[in-house]
């Protein structure tokens, strides 16, 4: 096994987004509730895989925001895999079970004493070729809070950093970081969650993810819609054109929406009327927009569904179920591993709603 050594990137706006992200996603659990259809039966006994504390990463003086260690989850690989990496950058932690999603909102983030001490691998993450059969016998790691790996020596065939939500982000941002932590030969591509945060125009004509994360970040560089366009390694943007955090906090969050004329609609997209729907057509043109230059590019990869979704690539029901989202008949993991791999080029984008009936709404 490589030693992997824990460099803290720690990025203060990083940290900040997951923490924000994460609050939204312990209350909305992909899976949990809506109108995932019946008969995805989960197959076998779930993967927990157990926390390794870094403790050689503190006395490099790399510690987690209170002091205490940094953590990681791996599941080795094995066979033709066994050289090739998949890194996940947690956003917050998304919840793949009741097991997993036991952080209170006091629950310090960024500390390994508030760890899950298992986390449950499904999805991407998974080990069974018939749930994940691309990526199913590389090494799986999932970096918790205080991210950023670094990658010593030969003998890395591929990898793969990825992440949802706010960890698509950071799998966005640290992309090109990520790349120059292998060497040339190693086949290095990044892929992107429900990491699309939008500077979108809110329901109150403010933005209300500009002000939300004034004087956190360097606005320009935090946005996405900035940044893509200048990754160079290649990069797959998985996220559905409604994303329902988007909805919920920078379309109309209560301050853009004081008489409560969204309320309704933003949990339950069956519930908006069709002036409703129509603006939220506008952010799905807006997000189809930019991204534009980034589709030019030929080594780069796209799936936007028009479903009502965040994070569809660690739910196994989401990723590779029989029940699974589909473009073209296409599910999402034969999509980024298409692309991976590059079998095929893969600019799936999705008719506007609601012509997609393959979707798992999560409102
Ligand atoms: C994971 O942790 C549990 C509980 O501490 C332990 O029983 C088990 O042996 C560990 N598994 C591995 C693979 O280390
Ligand atoms: C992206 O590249 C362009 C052209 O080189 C540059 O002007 C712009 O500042 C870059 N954007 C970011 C966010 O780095
Ligand atoms: C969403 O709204 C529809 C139509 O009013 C209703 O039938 C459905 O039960 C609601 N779903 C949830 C999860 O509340």
């Amino acid at each position: 096994m490589k030693a992997m050594r824990v460099l803290l990137l720690c990025l203060l706006g990083l940290l900040t987004a997951a923490g924000v992200v994460a609050g939204y996603q312990l209350r909305k659990r992909p899976g949990g509730s809506g109108t995932v259809k019946n008969g995805v039966v989960p197959s076998g006994a779930p993967l927990l895989v157990n926390l390794t504390l870094i403790p050689s990463a503190a006395a490099q003086g790399a510690v987690c925001m209170d002091g205490t260690v940094p953590g990681y989850h791996l599941h080795p690989g094995f066979g033709s895999g066994a050289n090739s990496w998949l890194v996940n950058l947690e956003g917050g932690g998304w919840c793949n079970n009741v097991g997993t999603c036991r952080f209170s909102k006091n629950t310090k983030r960024g500390s390994s004493n508030y760890m899950e001490k298992q986390m449950q691998f499904s999805g991407i993450s998974s080990n069974k070729p018939e749930e994940n059969p691309d990526f199913y016998n590389w090494n799986r790691v999932t970096v918790r809070y205080c991210d950023g790996a670094s990658f010593t020596g030969e003998g890395y065939d591929a990898a793969l950093l990825s992440g949802c939500s706010a960890g698509g982000l950071a799998s966005i941002l640290h992309c090109d970081e990520f790349r120059a932590l292998f060497p040339q030969s190693t086949k290095v591509k990044c892929l992107a969650d429900a990491g699309l945060f939008l500077d979108a125009v809110d329901v109150g004509g403010g933005r209300s993810l500009r002000s939300f994360y004034q004087g956190v970040v360097t606005l320009h560089c935090f946005f996405p819609q900035n940044i893509v366009p200048n990754i160079t390694t290649p990069t797959f943007l998985l996220n559905a054109a409604y994303d329902v955090w988007q909805i919920q906090k920078s379309l109309a969050p209560d301050k853009a929406d004081p008489a409560g004329y969204w309320k309704a609609c933003k949990f339950n997209h069956s519930k908006c009327d069709s002036k409703q729907i129509q603006f939220l057509q506008g952010f799905r043109n807006e997000m189809l927009n930019a991204l534009q230059g980034f589709s030019s590019s030929s080594k780069n990869g796209l799936f936007i569904n028009s479903c009502f979704a965040h994070c569809q690539s660690f739910n196994q029901d989401t990723w590779y179920g029989d029940y699974s989202p589909t473009i073209g008949k296409k599910r999402i993991a034969t999509s980024v591993g298409d692309w991976y791999f590059e079998r095929s080029k893969e600019k799936a984008i999705d008719c506007a709603y609601p012509c997609d009936n393959t979707c798992h709404h999560l409102l």
